[in-house]
C-alpha cells in the first residue's frame, strides 16, 4: 500500500499546477479574431492558429521618443484577458470587441487602424483602453465600462466632443490630445483623474471651457483651454477661473487696450512653451507609456 500513497500525492498536488498551466497553451477561439486582423494587413500570424494565448513579444516604439512594450496575450479559461497588438503593421476597420467578455486590457496603439474606435459595450471587467497613434475618428462609449481606468487614444482622427465620463468612478488617465475634438469640456470628466492630457502643443484647438469645471490636473502645465470664439486663453494656474469667458461688451470697450495685454500674453506664452517644449515632449508621451508595466502582461511571469 505505502508505495502507492506517495505517488497519488504527488498527482493529487501537481494536478491543479498542470492544469492552470496547460490553460495558457490551450487554443483559443478568440484568436481567430486577432489572426483575421493580420490576414487582412497581410502581416503573418506570428503563433500556431488559435494559440495566441502564449505569445508575447517585446516591442520597441519609436514615434517621439524611445519607450519599450510588450505585444501579446494572456488567457483564462480559454478567453482572451490581455490583447496587445501594438505597433503590428495593422490597418482597416475593426469590428466590435463586444464578445470578448474577459477583456480586461486592449492596446491598439501605433497601427493603422481606421474608422470608429470598435464597440466595448458591456464589457464589466476592461480596466484598460490604448489606441494611440492611430486614425480613429471616434472615443467608444464607455458608460458600461464601470472598471475602466485608462482611456488612451491621443494622436488619432477623432472629432466631435468628449463624452461624459463622469460616472466612471475608477477613471484615473485620460489622454486625447492630438485629435480634432471640439466642444466645452465643463463636467464631462471627472475628479479621479490623476494623468488628463487634452491639448498638448495647442492640440483640439477647438476645446474650451466655460465655467472651468473639470479636474485641475486637466489644466497642468502646457495644457491649453480655449475660451469660446478663441476670445482668450486658460490655463495651468486652475485656480480663478470660476467665471465665464470675457463679454463682447467688455472686449469692445477695452478693444485697444486687450490688443495690447494679448500681444504680450501671447509673446511671453510662445517664449514659456518653447522653453519647456522639450521636457512636455517627455510628458506628453506619458499617457502611451503604462503598458510598459502592464500588470496582466506580465502576469505569467
Ligand atoms: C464569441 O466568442 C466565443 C468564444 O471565443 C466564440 O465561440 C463565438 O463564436 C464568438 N461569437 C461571435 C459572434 O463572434
Ligand atoms: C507556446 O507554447 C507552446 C507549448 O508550450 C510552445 O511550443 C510554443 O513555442 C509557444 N509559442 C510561443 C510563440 O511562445
Ligand atoms: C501606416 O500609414 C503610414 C502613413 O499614414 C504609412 O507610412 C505606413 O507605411 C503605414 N503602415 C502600414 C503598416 O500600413
Ligand atoms: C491594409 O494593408 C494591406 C497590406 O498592405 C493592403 O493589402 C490592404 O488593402 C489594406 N487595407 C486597407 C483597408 O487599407
Ligand atoms: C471578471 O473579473 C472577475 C474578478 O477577477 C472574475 O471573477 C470574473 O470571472 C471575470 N469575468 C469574466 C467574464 O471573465
Ligand atoms: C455628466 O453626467 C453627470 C451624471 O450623469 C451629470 O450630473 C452631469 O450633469 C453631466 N454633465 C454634463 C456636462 O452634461
Ligand atoms: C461666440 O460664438 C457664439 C456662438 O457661435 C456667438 O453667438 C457669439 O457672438 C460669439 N462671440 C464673439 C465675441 O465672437
Amino acid at each position: 500500500m505505502r508505495p502507492i500513497v506517495g505517488p497519488t500525492l504527488l498527482i493529487l498536488l501537481i494536478a491543479p499546477l498542470l492544469a492552470s498551466h496547460a490553460q495558457e497553451t490551450y487554443p483559443s477561439a478568440d484568436c481567430a479574431f486577432f489572426e483575421s486582423l493580420l490576414d487582412r494587413s497581410a502581416v503573418s500570424v506570428p503563433w500556431n492558429r488559435g494559440f495566441c494565448c502564449n505569445y508575447s513579444v517585446d516591442v520597441t516604439l519609436t514615434d517621439g521618443g524611445v519607450r519599450k512594450t510588450t505585444r501579446g496575450f494572456t488567457c483564462r479559461s480559454g478567453r482572451v484577458v490581455t490583447a496587445s497588438v501594438v505597433n503590428f503593421g495593422l490597418n482597416g476597420t475593426l469590428p466590435s470587441l463586444e464578445n470578448f467578455t474577459s477583456l480586461e486590457i486592449i492596446e491598439l496603439n501605433n497601427n493603422n487602424f481606421t474608422g470608429a474606435f470598435p464597440s466595448v459595450m458591456g464589457l464589466k471587467n476592461l480596466t484598460r483602453i490604448y489606441g494611440g497613434s492611430n486614425f480613429f475618428t471616434t472615443i467608444p462609449d464607455v458608460s458600461g465600462n464601470p472598471n475602466l481606468e485608462y482611456l488612451v487614444i491621443p494622436r488619432n482622427e477623432i472629432i466631435g466632443t468628449i463624452p461624459n465620463l463622469t460616472s466612471l468612478k475608477k477613471l484615473f488617465s485620460v489622454s486625447f490630445y492630438d485629435n480634432k475634438l471640439e466642444g466645452a469640456i465643463d463636467g464631462l470628466l471627472p475628479q479621479t483623474l490623476s494623468f488628463c492630457s487634452l491639448t498638448n502643443f495647442n492640440t483640439n484647438p477647438k476645446l474650451f471651457t466655460v465655467s472651468g469645471d473639470l479636474p485641475k490636473v486637466c489644466l497642468s502645465e502646457d495644457q491649453i483651454i480655449p475660451f469660446p470664439n478663441g476670445t482668450a486663453f486658460g490655463r495651468a494656474d486652475g485656480g480663478n477661473r470660476s467665471s465665464g469667458g470675457p463679454s463682447v461688451a467688455l472686449i469692445g470697450a477695452c478693444a485697444g487696450g486687450a490688443v495690447v495685454v494679448l500681444i504680450g500674453v501671447v509673446v511671453g506664452f510662445a517664449y514659456y512653451r518653447k522653453k519647456r517644449r522639450r521636457m512636455n515632449e517627455e510628458k506628453g508621451k506619458a499617457p502611451d507609456e503604462p503598458h510598459c508595466r502592464t500588470p496582466g502582461l506580465r502576469r505569467r511571469s
